[in-house]
């Protein structure tokens, strides 16, 4: 017997510290205004000293609240897939952290590695197990800790003013109603452009020692970077194919789009995406003007708000979307 799968519960956190454009504009060369008309960003979070927060710590914190909206506890989760592409390790994967953390039996955890993808793939990953019955809930999360790794001086100002930190989470759980939960998901990548949006070292291909040798006099590198005109240009026809391709596997047009949760990469993206699809403001949700670019978490911590603001309802047919490094992008259709 197929099963589907639907969202249970949702959950998000970020850390307290709130950094405004004009606090990154004094320690680098931008402003408040070059931001919000470029990215439409405001403010983000970044972890700070001491807090205690991680890439893990975050999604268990994210992943507490799932759990308890979705009606049951930790020990009834069957799998953790868990998206990031700033784990608190080289290795191992944050997955089997939660699994610690939380104190849960040794079940499977899994670790997705597709940048701002990545929570749509580790979705349709959950999807899957529990569409062929494997595994009941799944707990799904998208977490990053950017702010530890960003380039904070003007060299890297064009990366650094659009991240931020914070985890988002969900509990996917067997549904027996197949109109129900993720209809469909679709993913995507095209590795061609894998450096147009990167982090190369420290990685095997880079090792630190060579990255000091080639860089003596600097303070070494290993920043990420960005080509954002091309990243820009890709993301806008991406995102329409990967929402066209979900609607018409369903047949489902733009006007049965309830709500449509587009990963938050830039502002400008979320608003060509709007224009060129004709909805209407209360068919799209965006957050990135509070929480900046968060990668994998940005979808989850987005889904969470509009539900907690009631703007995602039962039977509401929901739209998932996401563009980012590898180049990945990716879709869900979900009825609510
Ligand atoms: C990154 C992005 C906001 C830059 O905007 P842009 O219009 O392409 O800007 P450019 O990179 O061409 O830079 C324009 C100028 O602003 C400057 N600039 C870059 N970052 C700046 C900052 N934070 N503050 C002030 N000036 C800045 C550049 O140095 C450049 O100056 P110059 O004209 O004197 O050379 C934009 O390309 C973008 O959003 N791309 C998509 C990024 C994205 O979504 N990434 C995540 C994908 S998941």
């Amino acid at each position: 017997m197929m099963y589907n799968s639907r969202i249970a519960g949702l959950g998000k956190y970020v850390p307290e510290n709130i950094v405004t454009n004009d606090d990154l504009s004094k320690m680098m060369d931008t402003n408040d205004q070059w931001i919000q008309e470029r990215t439409g960003i405001k403010q983000r979070r970044h972890i700070k000293k001491g807090d205690g927060n991680t890439t893990a710590k975050m999604g268990v914190k994210a992943a507490e609240i799932a759990i308890e909206r979705a009606g049951i506890t930790v020990k009834d989760i069957d799998m953790i897939v868990f998206a990031t592409l700033s784990p608190d390790y080289y290795f191992p994967g944050c997955g089997v952290q939660v699994q610690h953390l939380m104190g849960m039996d040794t079940i499977p955890a899994l670790d997705v590695r597709n940048q701002c993808s990545g929570f749509i793939y580790a979705l349709a990953t959950a999807d899957q197990f529990i569409k062929t019955g494997m595994y009941k809930n799944v707990l799904v999360i998208g977490s990053e800790n950017h702010s530890g790794g960003l380039d904070f001086t003007t060299r890297g100002r064009s990366v650094s003013v659009i991240f931020g930190d914070g985890a988002g989470a969900a509990v996917l759980t067997r549904e027996e109603d197949s109109n129900k939960g993720v209809l469909s998901s679709h993913l995507h990548s095209e590795g061609e452009h894998a450096l147009e949006l990167a982090l190369e070292g420290p990685s095997t291909n880079k090792w630190v020692p060579e990255i000091i040798e080639e860089n003596p006099q600097e303070n070494i590198p290993y920043y990420p970077y960005m080509n954002g005109q091309f990243v820009f240009k890709n993301a806008v026809v991406r995102f329409a194919e990967v929402i066209n391709e979900g609607l018409a596997k369903n047949d489902l047009k733009t006007d049965d789009i309830d709500m449509l949760i587009p990963h938050q990469a830039n502002l400008r993206i979320s608003q060509f995406v709007q224009r060129s699809f004709k909805l209407s403001d209360h068919q799209v949700y965006n957050n990135i003007q509070k929480y900046g670019n968060t990668t994998a978490a940005s979808i989850p911590i987005a889904l969470t708000e509009a539900w907690e603001e009631g703007k995602v309802k039962e039977g509401d047919l929901v739209v998932l979307a996401a563009f980012g490094s590898g180049f990945t992008w990716a879709s869900s259709i979900i009825r609510w």
